[in-house]
């Protein structure tokens, strides 16, 4: 019996046993960072996430360095981080050009990025939708026969800045048309954050008639407060590839007013209450969450560390990196 034609009350007992959480705080969370941070401590930070139990830390991109200045040096990050074996580390990579640096960099994982909104398709990449596929054909064509696997991001699927509301059955197309492509997986990517549990329900059920749930990935950046609610409704839909940013990191710099992705320390409480198995310490995820923080110069986005932060010390402590601000 599919999950669409299931009752509510029995759709949340059929919650995954294990989730797979996909660290984009490298990538989605410092790129729109105009603060250039020093290649030594973003291995420092990538390094702190390896040693959380993630099984997948996306590193940075190889996209034109003057669009993004911040992951220029994706290379040599790639290069000196230490990869710990079992854990993969993908990379953004929007073109051939793309390509060829993420594979003499070393990179097993790529990730392509697409979107469902012909604008901000536009703004981000510079080539229309139909354009962009092309560029994935062409990635393709060269990558899997490597023998790398490539991951599909699907942009704009609650909303766009420029556009606003987007029909979902363009974006169940283009997730389909992405997996036959050959990406391995689609993650579907709320860049705004402007969905909320009654929009994201049928969204994922026009998505889920196109692609199954085996094959999907959900990224909720958290503008509107919405992310954990519709993970959780992601969950029940049967996904189980969650994408997330230690601190809740992130945006777009071609997503105006969008703020950062959902904390992943919020998300591995939630997944830790409901009983679900990730293989992530949250101790060691709260730490790489600080860590960048006092990177950054400011306080953890994550209600979790903040909560941590309190109940352990009982009260802020001014020479701490605490991440309640209420020291100040
Ligand atoms: P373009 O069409 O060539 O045009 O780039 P351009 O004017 O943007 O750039 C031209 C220059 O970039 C040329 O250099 C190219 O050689 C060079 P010049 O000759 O002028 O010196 N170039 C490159 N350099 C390095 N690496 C490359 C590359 N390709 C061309 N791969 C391009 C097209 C896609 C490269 C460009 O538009 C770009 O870099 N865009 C950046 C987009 C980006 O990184 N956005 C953020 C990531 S997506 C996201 O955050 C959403 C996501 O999180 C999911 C969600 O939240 O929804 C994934
Ligand atoms: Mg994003």
């Amino acid at each position: 019996m599919s999950w669409l034609s299931l009752p509510q009350e029995m759709r949340i007992l059929m919650l995954p046993d294990k989730v797979t959480m996909v660290e984009v705080g490298a990538r989605d969370g410092l790129q729109n960072e105009t603060g250039l941070i020093a290649v030594a401590d973003k291995v420092r930070f990538v390094n702190l996430l390896s040693a959380t139990g993630l099984p997948v830390i996306e590193v940075g991109s190889f996209v034109s360095p003057r669009r993004v200045p911040q992951l220029a040096e994706t290379g040599r990050l790639f290069a000196d981080i230490e990869q710990r074996p079992g854990v993969r580390y993908p990379v953004l990579v929007p073109n051939a050009k793309g390509l060829q640096a993420a594979m003499a960099a070393g990179a097993r994982d790529i990730a392509f990025f697409a979107a469902a909104s012909e604008t901000f398709s536009q703004r981000n990449i510079n080539c229309s939708i139909l354009q962009s596929l092309t560029r994935l054909e062409e990635i393709a064509a060269v990558a899997l026969p490597m023998g790398l696997r490539i991951r599909g991001y699907l942009s704009c699927v609650a909303g766009c800045p420029y556009e606003g509301a987007i029909a979902v059955d363009a974006v169940a197309e283009l997730a389909a048309r992405l997996i036959e492509l050959g990406c391995y997986e689609v993650s579907l990517g709320d860049t705004i954050g402007v969905g909320s549990p009654g929009t994201i329900r049928p969204l994922l059920e026009a998505v889920l008639r196109q692609v199954p749930g085996e094959r999907l990935a959900v990224h909720f950046h958290d503008t509107y407060g919405q992310a954990l609610a519709n993970i959780l409704v992601a969950l029940e839909a049967g996904i189980a590839v969650v994408d997330s940013s230690v601190a809740g990191l992130g945006g777009c710099p071609y997503a105006p007013g969008a703020t950062g992705n959902v904390a992943s320390e919020d998300v591995l409480y939630m997944l830790q209450g409901l009983g679900i198995e990730t293989g992530v310490s949250l101790d060691a995820l709260i730490e790489a969450g600080l860590y960048v923080s006092r990177l950054l110069n400011r306080l953890t986005g994550s209600r979790v560390a903040r909560a941590r932060d309190v109940a352990r010390d009982g009260a802020c402590q001014p020479d701490r990196p605490h991440a309640q601000g209420r020291c100040d």
